[in-house]
């Protein structure tokens, strides 16, 4: 089963509309001839306009980085699928582990955003992933294991082919500390298997998971070779040009 590469940046809270306007033109002619790998930038809500028309035509595909589960409503510094549709926003990052740390989002929020993002036609990232903690106690599987149950739930198999799963250990981001190719690859081939047992072998076989934490130029190779790794979510490394097009080059 042949599945294409994803590999989309979070730049996080990083880049004011004039940085991003520079990094962004650099990047999308830095990558212009990549036809063999999906491409994507999520930036901040405020420099999405500015990343949507810098890369018009091009391919690379825009993200956000949080969607809210309600239509509108009194949930000052939210934004709504609504919001992302009327700037035709194709991408939404849900449930990344700094939203799960500093912002108090639960699996059942994650569930709720992942499906107001879905009937708004906007493609879904879902983030999961364990703690240090978590994995020296031997509960790596246990805990992706609830995260993707949780965010899934009620989800159709034709909803699901939307769905793109980032498996990102808490552990390995922005430390510097990626997980061995094999760490990743072993976390990867269950939660395919997960999805298999949820939906079908078919709905597991074309799902996209991407792997991410301290992804760059010079380890994606090695983590894209492994079967069951499809992409990179990647953080600090997307927020160059340089670095970015060069960890795409790399695996196209
Ligand atoms: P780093 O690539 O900086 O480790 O961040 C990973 C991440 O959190 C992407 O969402």
């Amino acid at each position: 089963m042949s599945r294409k590469l994803f590999i989309a940046g979070n730049w996080k809270m990083n880049h004011t509309n004039a940085v991003a306007k520079e990094v962004l033109a650099d990047l999308k002619a830095q990558v212009a001839g990549v036809t063999t790998v999906d491409i994507a930038i999520c930036p901040t809500f405020t420099t999405l306009p500015t990343a949507l028309e810098v890369l018009e035509g091009s391919n690379i595909a825009v993200g956000a980085q949080n969607v809210h589960f309600a239509a509108n409503g009194a949930y000052t510094g939210e934004i709504s699928a609504e919001m992302l549709n009327e700037l035709n926003v194709p991408f939404v990052i849900i449930g990344h582990s700094e939203r799960r740390q500093y912002f108090a989002e639960t699996d059942e929020t994650v569930n709720q955003r992942t499906k107001a993002a879905l009937a708004a036609g906007i493609k879904p990232i879902v983030c999961v992933g364990e703690t240090l903690e978590e994995r020296q106690a031997g509960d790596t599987i246990k805990v992706v294991e609830t995260q993707i149950k949780g965010a899934f739930e009620g989800i159709s198999e034709a909803e699901l082919a939307n769905i793109t799963i980032a498996y990102e250990p808490v552990w390995a981001i922005g430390t510097g500390e990626t997980a061995t190719p094999q760490q990743a690859q072993d976390v990867h081939a269950e939660i395919r298997k997960l999805v298999a047992a949820l939906y079908t072998q078919a709905a597991a076989d074309a799902i996209i998971i991407q792997y991410g934490g301290s992804v760059k130029p010079g380890n994606v190779v090695e983590l894209m070779g492994q079967e069951d790794i499809d992409g990179a979510l990647v953080g600090g490394a997307s927020l160059k040009a340089d670095d970015f097009a060069a960890l795409v080059n790399n695996v196209a």
